[in-house]
């Protein structure tokens, strides 16, 4: 029988800060298939979300297919908007969030997860961020963009260039996308949209270099519209799902669980010859031009 076999790997994953979102969803996934799960989770809700893991608010969320509840090596601090601690400005290191925390920049954690796993073979990058995410782009600063770009787009670039030296040569890198890279979805502003598009060019720039320099594999996922956290903050995340539901080919919600399955595949041994691709997951959404039953078109009467 054909199946998806991790025993013995290491995941680890950044961006799990709630049972709500895929970091969360590809983490069940990876741990169904038998890997060792290790997250890096943002440092200003490290505490919310521990304290929640340990009140058992998860556990529902937290159960497997085999009864056991999934389980965390370790949770690592992470901000992936600074690769240094020289670089972390003093308002940041002094906010009450972050000033009893220490080693969150992506050198610090890659340094930390070496020396406490070893080698890992899995690393999967599954956050975003822009605090100008509901102006459009032409009200977009400087700021709001490269803040953007920063953490949602060269985290990627940092977390592979830190942690592939301790990665297993066959291991995987996955990161998470949305198809705002490819056409215009007024109002995922602040610079999302070309983040994401940055986003997806490294994915093939960096399969070439990290392919020979370590012969890692890297690919995204450009998912449909989930109900998650993040998603929430952008303000139309409900619309989007219904717009989908409307549109595309299968009408369906989407499930977190469906992209963690497919990150599941893309990570494990099956997808060995995969590598600079980005795989859309979102119910065929991204094939369609528009549908003439497009609620959107309807003459209201
Ligand atoms: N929800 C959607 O509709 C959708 C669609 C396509 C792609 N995506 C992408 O999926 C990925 C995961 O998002 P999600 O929708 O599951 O929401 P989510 O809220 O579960 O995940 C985003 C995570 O990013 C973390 N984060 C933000 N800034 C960070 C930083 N500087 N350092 C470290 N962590 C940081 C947040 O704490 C959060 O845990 C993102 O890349 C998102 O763009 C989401």
């Amino acid at each position: 029988m054909l199946q998806i076999d991790l025993k013995g790997k290491k995941a680890f994953i950044a961006g799990v800060g709630d049972d709500q979102g895929f970091g969360w969803a590809i983490a069940k996934a990876l741990a169904e298939a038998g890997a060792e799960i290790i997250i890096g989770t943002w440092t200003p809700i490290l505490k919310i979300f521990t304290s929640s893991l340990k009140a058992g608010k998860f556990d529902s969320a937290r159960r497997l297919c085999d009864g056991s509840l999934l389980q965390f090596s370790k949770i690592y601090p992470l901000d992936a908007s600074f690769d240094f601690p020289d670089q972390v400005p003093q308002e940041v290191r002094e906010n009450k969030r972050y000033k009893d925390v220490g080693g969150y920049t992506i050198s610090e954690v890659a340094n930390e997860v070496a020396k406490d796993f070893g080698k890992i073979d899995i690393l999967v990058h599954s956050l975003a961020n822009a605090p100008e995410v509901k102006n459009s782009l032409l009200e977009t600063s400087r700021q709001g963009y490269l803040a953007a770009m920063s953490s949602s787009s060269y985290s990627l670039i940092s977390l592979v260039s830190h942690f592939g030296p301790h990665m297993q040569t066959g291991g995987s890198i996955l990161s998470l996308t949305y198809l705002a890279s490819q056409y215009v979805i007024p109002g995922y502003g602040g610079g999302m949209s070309s983040s994401k598009a940055a986003l997806e060019s490294d994915t093939r720039t960096l399969a070439w270099e990290a392919g020979r320099k370590w012969n890692l594999r890297v690919n995204a996922i450009s998912a449909g519209p989930l109900g998650s956290r993040a998603a929430k903050a952008i303000g139309f995340i409900e619309r989007m799902i219904d717009y989908s539901l409307s549109n595309a080919p299968l009408k369906k919600d989407l499930k977190a669980k469906e992209v963690g399955q497919t990150a599941a595949f893309l990570l494990s041994p099956l997808a060995s010859a995969i590598t600079g691709a980005t795989l859309y997951v979102d119910n065929g959404l991204n094939t369609m031009g528009i549908a003439v039953d497009s609620p959107t078109l309807a003459k209201g009467d």
